[in-house]
């Protein structure tokens, strides 16, 4: 495998918005992150991830782009953007910018002018389609609820919106756009950017003939991803995105796709694949609380053993995947992966342990390295996300009490994610003097940064001591390159593996259940504990006990 830059980096994302305000406007700043850069850098992190920061209406917090070469005022300016990219530079650390180019906003220029005109030039950068009978061209749901297809007032026409209405699709096959879209991303290149984070990159491609599904709900809609798993060729888009942009820049590459046909795996993040990685999602659907079978959080925990491990194996000798327990669309990882019974710092550390540890590139989401928590909202005003509305709407309407719609969304919201980072304990946790956008987590007094840097077996120590391991000249190599064999697999209740690269090997043993455990192997028979989440220092030639949660590193 020839080695890239990134293989052995550690990334990080940031949520502009909520991470650091330094303007008393109650929104985070490019000058807020510039500020934090030293706290990263000595956490350990050498790439750094920006959530959109373009202008845009956010409809879809900056998902929905209006000018895709204008920093929005809300972040600062792109005088501001420099600096912040030449502070990280000298600090050795990259930036990545968010792509999102499988849709626009509404408000940008092109789609203005294709609604004025449909059938012109601009109206072909988007999917134009007349109803049939008075009904949309097809039956798709959008992901965020409600019809894929938005009527052009006064016209026979409607418009393709996979997410909201306000994020209309563009027509990869246009090719006029798609110079457009290649100029625009190596402008950012040259700037110096190191790549870009690739969103809902999958639903470019599309069925030009829009063909309905069977509903599979009781609006008579059919979810829009059905059209992406059965619809073939969008390898060949990527290929030429690729080519086109990225590859010319040696830039670093990381996907966001779901409903990738098995069979493509290699093509995508393979040697010479589409991208650099693509994230490591494949836990998700394990922890989805509307699907039943999966059974309690401890069950979940077991099963998604297999399912990463799984993960592991067959990325083994294609690439890398991107490695993540949160990001800014999913609750917190505490509360979403672990049991009551875990759900504290040791079930933190042993979590990130896990996944950091993982052969892949390890992403980091702001406040997970402090261990943030889901955020009770008191009601849904309250909540900013659209998602997060549409969800507590169809709750309503299925008849659900307003207080067991609440509790839906506070479990499954990505707002969860989106509350202000906790930077101390002052008035709305050092994030603003203002007035946050959105509602800072009242235990911001007992989970914050300041607090956390001063206490040697904090979540964030335990985080730099961990990042460091991975990072250290002796185990760099083997963290990054080392092979992935499961250790014990069919013991319940233990998660443990190994990497090994040559004749070296270092172990990870956790015990993820609520009981003590015995663990029959002899990597302690002279071996070395190189991290360890609790202060109990498991010994034994032949065996040695875990506590609950607790997690080793060992050689
Ligand atoms: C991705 C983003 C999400 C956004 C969606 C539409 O899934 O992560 O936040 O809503 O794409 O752009």
């Amino acid at each position: 495998m020839n080695k890239k830059w990134w293989h052995d980096k550690v990334a990080y994302q940031i949520y502009p918005k909520s991470f650091r305000d330094t303007n008393g406007d109650g929104i985070g700043d490019l000058k807020g992150v510039t500020e934090k850069l030293d706290y990263l850098k000595d956490l350990g992190i050498d790439i750094i991830w920006l959530s959109p920061i373009y202008q845009s209406p956010f409809v879809d917090e900056g998902y929905d782009i209006s000018d895709y070469y204008q920093i929005d005022e809300a972040f600062g300016t792109m005088e501001d953007f420099d600096t912040l990219l030449a502070e990280a530079k000298k600090r050795d650390m990259h930036i990545l910018m968010d792509l999102v180019i499988n849709h626009c906003s509404d408000k940008h220029e092109w789609f203005q002018k294709a609604l004025k005109d449909p059938e012109g030039e601009y109206g072909d950068y988007f999917y134009f389609r007349k109803g049939k009978d008075g009904n949309p061209p097809s039956n798709y749901r959008s992901y965020f609820g409600g019809s894929a297809w938005e009527k052009v007032e006064g016209s026979d026409y409607y418009y393709l919106h996979m997410f909201a209405k306000e994020q209309p699709d563009l027509n990869w096959n246009n090719e006029k756009l798609l110079k457009e879209l290649y100029d625009m991303i190596n402008w950012w290149l040259e700037k110096g950017v190191s790549g870009f984070r690739i969103d809902a990159i999958i639903n470019i491609k599309k069925d030009p003939d829009f063909e309905s599904f069977e509903p599979d709900g009781l609006d008579g809609l059919a979810w829009v991803w059905r059209m992406v798993e059965k619809v073939e060729g969008v390898g060949e888009l990527l290929e030429d995105l690729k080519k086109n942009t990225f590859e010319r820049y040696d830039a670093f590459t990381v996907a966001e796709v779901f409903n990738m046909k098995e069979n493509e795996l290699s093509q995508f993040i393979g040697e010479n694949g589409h991208f650099s990685t693509m994230f490591d999602f494949s836990a998700h659907p394990v922890f989805d609380k509307k699907k039943k079978p999966y059974g309690s959080t401890a069950a979940r925990l077991e099963i998604m053993k297999h399912v990463l491990f799984q993960s592991q194996l067959k990325c083994e000798n294609v690439g890398f995947m991107a490695n993540v327990l949160e990001n800014h669309d999913c609750p917190r990882c505490i509360d979403r992966y672990l049991p009551p019974y875990a759900q504290n710092d040791t079930g933190a550390k042993m979590l990130g342990t896990i996944s950091l540890l993982f052969r892949g590139i390890p992403f980091l989401y702001q406040g997970q390295e402090i261990g943030m928590r889901n955020c009770r909202m008191e009601s849904i005003d309250d909540y900013d996300d659209i998602g997060t509305r549409w969800e507590y709407q169809t709750a309503i309407e299925a008849g659900a009490t307003e207080e067991e719609a609440l509790e839906a969304c506070y479990h499954s919201s990505r707002d969860n994610a989106r509350t202000p980072m906790q930077w101390d304990d002052s008035p709305n946790a050092g994030f603003t003097t203002g007035n946050p956008w959105l509602k800072t987590n009242p235990n911001y007094k007992e989970i914050n940064v300041k607090a956390q840097l001063q206490e040697e077996d904090s979540i964030l120590s335990y985080y730099k001591e961990l990042v460091a391991l991975r990072r250290s000249p002796e185990y760099r190599e083997i963290f990054t390159y080392g092979t992935f064999l499961p250790v014990l697999e069919d013991v319940q209740g233990l998660l443990a593996y190994e990497r090994r690269l040559g004749d070296k090997s270092i172990f990870v043993f956790a015990n993820l259940s609520e009981k003590e455990i015995t663990v029959r192997h002899n990597v302690l028979a002279g071996g070395r504990i190189l991290l360890n989440n609790l202060r109990e220092i498991p010994t034994g030639e032949d065996e040695f006990t875990l506590k609950s949660c607790q997690v080793i590193v060992a050689l």
